[in-house]
């Protein structure tokens, strides 16, 4: 018996990346993986290699959703992981002094508004068997404040809150679902190439960005997708309402800890 075997699993944004290694991974533990992505051709890519089946998903677009409920009107785990930093297209000003309107509400209409979304559509399609597993890819950008992402880290904390809500919700109305936030810190995937680039300082910059964390490298997407395998399975099954830091110690100190002074 494999750890994911008979459960109807849909996964967002995952084309690529963090969402790809977590689609495998169910696959892999013999899940039926529903790989969906706003970009189509990317998710059919990610199904045909794990024998699973690909549908266009964009998570800010409610009428998506709805097509989503009519085909698939009963799932047994949600990975609402779809989520964009607001540098995809460039390096725009994101921090609370200069950053738009407009740039900040495309951001949480993405990370926040999607999974709203998927969390309603989950716990909808996971009523008639009164059970499911809802994992929230936050951030660890949702725990702390990020002064040149203001728009990710608010939407992230949001999703962090949001996670609670939803756990507190499905306990309340006696349903077995139980939905955790997933907090993951330099992960190196597409999402990360805009601020790497590829010029000859990239292994200098790669540095830079993991010089605090304590583990001294980026993580890996299957790093996340193992923890995601843990919560979506039934051995996690009295976890509800938690979080999870994948951030190689990032989160258990301070970049200025205190010290002895010098003898
Ligand atoms: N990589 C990291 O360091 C890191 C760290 C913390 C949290 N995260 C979170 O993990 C998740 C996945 O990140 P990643 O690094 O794999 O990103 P990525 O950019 O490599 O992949 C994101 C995927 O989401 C899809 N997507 C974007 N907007 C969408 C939308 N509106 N609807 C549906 N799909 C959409 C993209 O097409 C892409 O396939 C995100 O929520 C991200 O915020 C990533």
């Amino acid at each position: 018996m494999k750890r994911m075997d008979k459960k109807t699993c849909v996964v967002t944004g995952a084309g690529r990346g963090i969402g790809a290694a977590i689609a495998t991974a169910f696959a892999r533990e013999g899940a039926d993986v529903i790989v969906t992505d706003k970009d189509l051709d990317s998710a059919q890519d990610v199904a045909g290699q794990i024998g699973g089946q690909a549908r266009l998903l964009d998570v800010e677009v409610e009428a998506h959703w709805a097509s989503l409920a009519d085909e698939f009107p009963q799932i047994d785990v949600m990975v609402n992981n779809a989520g964009v930093t607001g540098f995809e297209d460039g390096i725009a000003p994101h921090d609370p002094e200069n950053a738009t309107l407009e740039t900040w509400r495309a951001v949480h209409r993405v990370n926040l508004d999607g999974t709203f979304l998927g969390c309603r559509y989950a716990i909808a399609a996971m009523r008639a068997k009164r059970a499911g597993s809802i994992i929230n890819i936050s951030s660890r950008s949702g725990l702390v404040g990020i002064p040149a992402a203001a728009a990710y880290a608010s939407s992230k904390a949001a999703i962090r809150n949001h996670t609670k809500t939803v756990a507190l919700y499905c306990a309340e109305q006696g349903l077995n679902i139980r939905c955790n936030s997933v907090h993951p810190a330099a992960i190196l995937t597409p999402m990360w190439e805009p601020l790497l680039g590829t010029g000859p300082d990239r292994a200098a910059r790669m540095k830079a960005f993991v010089a605090d964390t304590p583990m001294q490298r980026f993580g890996e997407a299957d790093e996340v997708a193992a923890i995601c395998l843990l919560l979506g399975s039934d051995e996690a099954a009295y976890m509800t309402g938690a979080e999870i830091n994948v951030d190689g110690g990032l989160l258990a100190g301070s970049a200025a800890p205190p010290a002895p002074a010098d003898a």
